[in-house]
């Protein structure tokens, strides 16, 4: 079965990576975190920016794949199994996907905010053997032109990567099921997938805890946990249904 997943930050948070919703606690608990994932911010002080994403990839990086990670990744061994994430860690990639598509980047794709160039070596994965989370961290110098490196995520206000938001309409335009897994479905585009894919006939899973705006579109709700409705959806597929 051609099955498509969606990804939102409730996966993640199953392995303790923090939701921008959750309040954050230690360095950060003063910032809001709408309002420091903007180019905005980043132009009016880098080095708050900069540190927070630094101090973001240091949690991912100690973060483990959880079994609905683990899960998927199974899955795709006897299913044509293709993830759209809004979450960008590399959590399902540790955990061996492969087809994943990131429509909001990915921390560890810096680039020059100038020219555009990748920054190689990725700053935000080097500079995690370096212990101290100091709040501020001033953002390295692109070594192509005058600019200034900063994280390969799209901030709000910002248009999606146009191929992965092909990828993402491709998904859903050749899947025959679409799982929707943590994501509260208020951040837009993304959010209009599941019910992209019900207009076109498809069947829509919701698996989240919490009812929200995917369980108006959704044929299920699974009301558990991603790691919980991860087993189930493969328990299911296994028993054929
Ligand atoms: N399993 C499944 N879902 C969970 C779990 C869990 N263990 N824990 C929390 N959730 C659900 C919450 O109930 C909520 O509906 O995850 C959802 C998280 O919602 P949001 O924080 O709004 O995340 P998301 O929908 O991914 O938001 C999209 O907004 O936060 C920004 O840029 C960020 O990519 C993100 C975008």
């Amino acid at each position: 079965m051609r099955i498509g997943v969606l990804t939102g930050a409730g996966m993640s948070a199953e392995s303790g990576v923090p939701t921008f919703r959750d309040a954050l606690t230690g360095l950060w608990a003063r910032h809001d975190p709408a309002e420091l994932a903007t180019e905005a911010a980043f132009r009016r002080d880098p080095a708050l920016v900069w540190g927070w994403y630094r101090w973001r990839a240091a949690q991912v990086r100690r973060a483990l794949p959880h079994r609905g990670h683990t899960g998927l990744a199974a899955l795709a061994a006897t299913h044509e199994v293709r993830v759209v994430t809004q979450n960008v860690d590399d959590l399902h990639e540790r955990a061996g996907s492969i087809d994943v598509v990131h429509l909001h980047g990915s921390l560890f794709s810096s680039r020059c905010s100038d020219c555009g160039r990748r920054a190689v070596p990725e700053p935000l994965a080097a500079a995690l053997a370096d212990a101290d989370e100091a709040a501020r961290l001033p953002p390295p110098a692109c070594s192509h032109c005058p600019g200034t490196i900063r994280p390969g995520v799209v901030w709000f206000g910002e248009a999606l990567p146009t191929a992965a938001w092909d990828a993402a309409l491709d998904v859903v335009a050749t899947a025959e099921l679409l799982v929707v897994v943590g994501t509260s479905g208020l951040v837009h585009p993304a959010a209009a997938l599941p019910s992209l894919a019900r207009r076109a006939g498809l069947p829509v899973i919701e698996i989240n805890p919490q009812p929200g705006a995917i369980a108006e579109v959704a044929s299920e709700s699974w009301r558990c946990t991603a790691g919980a409705g991860i087993a189930r959806l493969l328990e299911r597929l296994d028993a054929g249904g």
